[in-house]
């Protein structure tokens, strides 16, 4: 596994592998790697000849500093990780390579729009931090092919529109959310949780299974499924953020006519700010 922090040394790499004919896959990552981060790097080798996976703790998309300082660093872990999986480059920047003049100084890559509702209304600036970030990795790897998480499904989403209206020449690959086995979709911010708000945190999975069938039974509105799925949570100790029933083109809020649906959800449990969403289609 080659391994660098500087832009210049990684383009040159990535150029000699273009020049061989290889095609290059791109995995994002902010560290603190889990199994499902392991899982996209299997998809990634499944698209191209070379996989590159970065981590850089982006400043741009955290409106909290405090939650920027906390993020967890497990560099160490993550190489081993990376290494034990077999990709072939580790991107490593500094925030000084990416932001030479400070992240605030930065040119901004807006997606208007679907970055200001559920977690962009939430996190004011977030996906603004994200599209900059992921189109400066973008123009740096050149890769043929990107995978991210379905679990962040607004964030794909951003991101296949970004690609789309810029003409970035890469392909997105969303890869399924990967799941502890009692449903909680994995996540860098479970460390976050207690034992117990641990036990607890599946429900948030269950509520969603929840919804998805009393959508399917169609015998309720959808204001009173998102409704009473707020209740469960606020009952047992979240404190839910949103929990909306969307279609799956746009984010938009569902009607009754909107088939191909996904249901939405964000919540804190204790320190944890946890997301998840959930399909349906009922066409
Ligand atoms: O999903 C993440 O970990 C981050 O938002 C990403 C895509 C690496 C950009 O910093």
């Amino acid at each position: 596994m080659l391994r660098f922090n500087t832009i210049n040394d990684t383009r040159q790499q990535l150029h000699a592998w273009r020049i061989a004919g290889e095609r290059i896959v791109f995995v994002a990552t902010m560290g603190n790697l889990h199994q499902g981060h392991l899982r996209l790097v299997e998809h990634a080798r499944q698209h191209g000849d070379r996989v590159v996976v970065s981590i850089f703790v982006n400043p741009m998309q955290f409106n909290d500093k405090d939650d920027f300082a906390a993020y967890p660093n497990t560099l160490a872990q993550d190489e081993a990780k990376l290494k034990a999986v077999g990709i072939d480059m580790l991107f490593l920047p500094s925030v000084e390579m990416v932001y030479p003049g400070g992240h605030q100084q930065n040119s901004e890559v807006i997606v208007p729009g679907l970055s200001d509702i559920l977690c962009g209304a939430c996190r004011p600036g977030h996906f603004v931090g994200v599209a900059t970030v992921v189109a400066k990795f973008f123009n740096i790897v050149q890769a043929d092919v990107a995978v991210f998480g379905e679990k962040d499904f607004q964030q794909l989403m951003v991101i296949r529109r970004m690609v789309n209206e810029l003409c970035f020449p890469v392909e997105i690959i969303g890869v399924p959310t990967e799941r502890e086995s009692d449903g909680l979709a994995m996540s860098s911010r479970n460390g976050y949780l207690s034992v117990e708000e641990r036990q607890q945190a599946p429900l948030l999975y269950k509520v969603l299974v929840q919804a998805k069938l009393q959508l399917e039974n169609g015998d309720e509105s959808i204001a009173e499924i998102e409704a009473q799925a707020q209740q469960t949570l606020q009952a047992t100790g979240f404190r839910p953020e949103y929990f909306s029933v969307r279609s799956v083109q746009d984010l938009v809020l569902a009607e009754a006519s909107t088939q191909d649906l996904v249901i939405v959800a964000a919540a804190w449990l204790g320190k944890a700010r946890l997301i998840d969403n959930i399909r349906l289609n009922l066409g």
